[in-house]
């Protein structure tokens, strides 16, 4: 039986400079441009597995020992934008494998809880379209690839990069200047460092899909984001990054992440990504930068805060993190001398991580030979 599989590993990314909103739906077009950091993929990333037979029956998905549907409109968008690109190889070479005709097996599994409440669609969604384009041996740029996975989930984009990524909103009706480009490599900055704070929180507020069709529609303060503030905003990141201006970085990317929040605010109704422990996380990094800016907060939508810093300030920053966060897991062994007396409550763990590089192919399959996932509990 001829299975044919490819795997790949993708990284998560958190921006600097918030993607809210969008211009066209269907296309996944967003109304600003957006910057962010590829995580490492030591602590956080996807592991995918993608498989064609002529064999399999219907095309199938298991995400996290669990079958899944593939059959939203997103994901079908992706896997015809990349059978398109496959029936393209095959009609310039007949010798190929007519693996456009073919039923896809996609096994995919993350290397961190996701319960943690962390974005895990960009790492799924480029992880995907990754592991896809690679079994069909593509010879499509990262750029052109992120124009795929965009249409999958906007942010997912972005971690066909490492390092530093712009998304670039781009002004095609048909998205095709809508695409990740790399501001910097993983190599320009390896110091930088984030500490994920992961906040507890039953309740979950508006998904984002949902959340920022509402912020386009009812909030005002919205238009003077995108219009005045992202544009000049995105060329001040670049160039922070590009100068390695820590100061200058941390500035745009705290006041980002309030604007993208006071937009949500501003939204009617109005929606409450930051809770109280959130709150408390951005005074605690105002405390830390007091006698100079060495930590930045930034929050998605949700209550996680993301503190990036650099290595060189770890002692400063992290000290004054474990001092209200002792207790929790993932110090990795980590100690500083303060505890404070009164912790912060809503914190259930830290995760230590680093800037990372970006998706890569792996000899490490989740399929075995009959086609299905490895994993007894996947069946
Ligand atoms: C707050 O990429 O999840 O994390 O395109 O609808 O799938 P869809 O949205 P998604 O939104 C991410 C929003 C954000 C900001 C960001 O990552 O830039």
């Amino acid at each position: 039986m001829s299975i044919r599989q490819a795997s790949v590993t993708a990284p998560v990314n958190i921006a600097t400079l918030k993607y809210w909103g969008k211009r066209d739906k269907n296309l996944n077009l967003p109304t600003n441009s957006s910057i962010s950091v590829t995580l490492s993929q030591r602590d956080l990333r996807t592991l995918t597995t993608a498989s064609a037979s002529p064999t399999f029956a219907e095309d199938k998905l298991w995400l996290n020992n669990k079958p899944e549907s593939l059959d939203t409109p997103r994901t079908q968008a992706c896997l015809a934008d990349l059978r398109a690109l496959r029936l393209q190889l095959e009609e310039s070479d007949p010798q190929l494998a007519p693996m456009s005709t073919w039923k896809l097996h996609i096994v995919s599994e993350n290397n961190f809880p996701t319960a943690a409440g962390l974005a895990s669609s960009a790492a799924g969604f480029a992880a995907l379209i990754y592991a896809v384009a690679k079994l069909y041996e593509l010879p499509q740029s990262h750029t052109e690839l992120s124009k795929i996975a965009r249409r999958g989930s906007g942010s997912a984009c972005r971690s066909l990069f490492g390092g530093f990524v712009a998304w670039e909103m781009g002004s095609q009706t048909d998205g095709s200047d809508s695409q990740a480009v790399e501001v910097a490599p993983l190599e320009h900055w390896p110091s930088l460092r984030a500490a994920i704070l992961v906040v507890s929180d039953a309740k979950k507020d508006t998904p984002s899909t949902s959340g920022m069709q509402l912020t386009v529609q009812t909030s005002d303060l919205f238009q003077r984001r995108i219009e005045d503030v992202v544009p000049r905003r995105f060329d001040e990141m670049k160039k922070a990054i590009v100068a390695k201006d820590f100061a200058k970085f941390a500035e745009l990317t705290m006041k980002d992440s309030n604007q993208f929040h006071a937009t949500c605010l501003d939204s009617y109704p109005p929606i409450f990504y930051l809770n109280d422990t959130s709150r408390r996380i951005i005074k605690l990094v105002e405390q830390v930068n007091a006698d100079g800016v060495v930590a930045a907060y930034t929050f998605d939508a949700g209550p996680n805060a993301v503190i990036y810093y650099d290595e060189k300030d770890e002692s400063k920053v992290l000290g004054e993190i474990y001092k209200y966060f002792s207790g929790v897991d993932g110090w990795n062994g980590k100690k500083f001398d303060d505890v404070a007396e009164e912790q912060i409550p809503g914190v259930s763990r830290v995760i230590l991580t680093s800037i990372g590089g970006g998706p890569q192919v792996t000899s490490e399959s989740l399929i075995d030979e009959a086609g299905l996932p490895k994993s007894a509990k996947s069946v």
